[in-house]
């Protein structure tokens, strides 16, 4: 795994998202879709499984990541397609330490 800083805290962390939103994070050229529910941070793949529109550009409600094409829900904390309608999003553990919040990525990103 590699292990990329997000945040210097989780109170910067929690400052800088705010509840129930989802943004768009690009490493290395590739775009995850992060978001916040309460006071935790979830990262899941950011391209729809269905047809690669970005989740991230869609709407959150109660941890559901509505995609903006033709609206199908992820759940941001599984990944999980809600109906099967496609396959899950990959998901991205967050992890927290006294120096940071970070994203764990796969050292191979096809994995
Ligand atoms: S591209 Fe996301 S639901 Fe169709």
């Amino acid at each position: 795994m590699e292990k990329i800083k997000l945040f210097e805290s989780k109170d910067k962390a929690l400052q800088t998202i705010e509840d129930n939103s989802i943004h768009t994070l690009r490493i290395d050229g590739k775009a995850y879709c992060l978001g916040r529910i309460g006071t935790e941070l979830f990262a899941i793949d950011d391209t729809c499984t269905h047809d690669g529109a970005s989740l991230s550009q869609g709407e959150i409600r109660n941890g559901l990541v509505e995609c903006p094409w033709h609206h199908y829900l992820f759940n941001l904390k599984t990944g999980e397609q809600l109906g099967g309608k496609c396959p899950n999003a990959k998901t991205f553990p967050i992890t927290v330490d006294e120096e940071g919040v970070y994203l764990q990525l796969p050292l191979n990103p096809t994995d």
